[in-house]
């Protein structure tokens, strides 16, 4: 018992550490992410969220969700991700960056990707996959 409070306090100690490389616990069971995900994710996120486009990454709102690696890394809470889904602000609301915004390729890509997503029923396959995660609602965690 006398051992007890040492332990919590280096516990503690490691607590932030441990936060700042590794990802939830809600979020590494999620992880590697399923095919059907993958798939949804590179169709009608990561042109926004990771793709390499004319040689500059587009990482909008610092949310790379190319790989496993970055989404653990760049993805504050699952719990947003979810909310964004259930609200339709993802992929529907967002407006391309402002370096992309002018090119008209880019915003026909955007219209197809956003009629391919409703299209395709992705939004009951983001929430069926998130079935387990609490919706995070009000505003965004620093
Ligand atoms: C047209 C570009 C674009 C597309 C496509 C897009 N996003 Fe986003 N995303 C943004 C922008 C811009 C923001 C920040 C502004 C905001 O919150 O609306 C953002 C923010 C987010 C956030 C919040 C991150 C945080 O730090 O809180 C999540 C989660 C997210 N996007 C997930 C997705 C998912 C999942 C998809 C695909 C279904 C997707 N996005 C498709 C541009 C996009």
């Amino acid at each position: 018992m006398i051992l007890r409070r040492p332990l919590s306090a280096l516990l503690l100690l490691c607590l932030p550490v441990a936060g700042t490389f590794a990802a939830e616990p809600a979020l590494e069971k999620l992880l590697p992410l399923k095919p059907e995900i993958r798939k949804i994710f590179d169709q009608s996120c990561v042109m926004c969220h990771g793709e390499v486009i004319d040689g500059q990454q587009e990482i909008r709102d610092d949310l790379d969700l190319s790989t496993d690696e970055a989404i653990r890394s760049t993805l504050p809470e699952v719990g947003r991700l979810k909310q964004y889904v259930l609200e339709d602000t993802m992929p529907h609301k967002p407006k391309l960056g402002r370096r992309l915004r002018g090119d008209p390729k880019m915003q026909e890509r955007l219209t197809a990707l956003k009629a391919d997503y409703d299209k395709h029923g992705d939004k009951a396959v983001l929430l069926a996959w998130l079935k387990d995660v609490v919706a995070t609602t009000g505003e965004k965690k620093e």
